[in-house]
């Protein structure tokens, strides 16, 4: 399973590469505004440093919610860097501008997914990735991870090459939950990736060495 970090905070991207660990980014209207970025040239600067801080795909999302908008915004997004991924929200506008960039072979991840049926047509008009959020159908007393692990099986089950990307990761235990339901991807914040680490034993097991180490010295 791949691993992106959900997040437009460099310093939290930086620290994700840094681990070797990291194969992407994903970022979307809300947590770009909450780096202050502001105005068009911020936006594609912003963009273009996350590319060049880590290998992997960065998932860029339009703002318009009309096809013409989406097309002339991710177009433009698209040239950027070969590593942007133009996000596109899940509505019959959207589909249709998954269909046209994937024409283009260019790179795209239907957003905003909450069922089956919606990964279905982001799947059918050719998505790279289609991204189910976990976290918010939780909120709503629906299971997140069961609709992962849906989407997986019928995609498996037709042959689509779309990608799961499982987004809306809240918690480190979601991460475990993803590689259990079959997710190509999950896309998460810094803090439950970081979660994978924590064992008491580990800590305990490694002040026991340290202190042993210290005999020998
Ligand atoms: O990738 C989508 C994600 O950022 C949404 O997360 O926590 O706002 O539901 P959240």
């Amino acid at each position: 399973m791949k691993f992106f970090i959900d997040t437009a905070n460099l310093d939290q991207i930086r620290e994700a590469q840094s681990m070797g660990i990291l194969d992407g980014v994903t970022t979307n209207p809300s947590l770009m505004a909450k780096e202050g970025i502001k105005g068009h040239d911020a936006i594609i600067e912003h963009y273009k440093t996350i590319c060049s801080i880590v290998d992997g795909d960065v998932s860029a999302e339009v703002f318009a919610t009309d096809f013409d908008g989406m097309i002339k915004e991710g177009e433009e997004l698209a040239a950027l860097d070969s590593q942007i991924v133009v996000k596109l929200p899940c509505t019959k506008d959207g589909i249709k501008a998954v269909k046209y960039f994937s024409a283009k072979g260019i790179k795209t991840n239907c957003t905003l997914v909450f069922t089956v049926g919606q990964a279905l047509l982001a799947a059918k008009a050719g998505a790279t990735y289609v991204s189910p959020f976990v976290g918010r159908l939780d909120d709503i007393a629906s299971d997140g991870i069961d609709l992962v692990a849906h989407i997986v099986e019928v995609f498996e089950r037709y042959g689509y090459a779309t990608q799961v990307l499982a987004a809306s990761i809240r918690h480190t235990q979601h991460i475990i939950q993803c590689l259990d339901a079959g997710a190509d991807v999950a896309t998460c914040p810094l803090k439950a990736i970081e979660g994978l680490l924590n064992h008491p034993l580990t800590d305990k097991g490694l002040a026991t060495f340290v202190a042993d180490s210290q005999k020998m010295i």
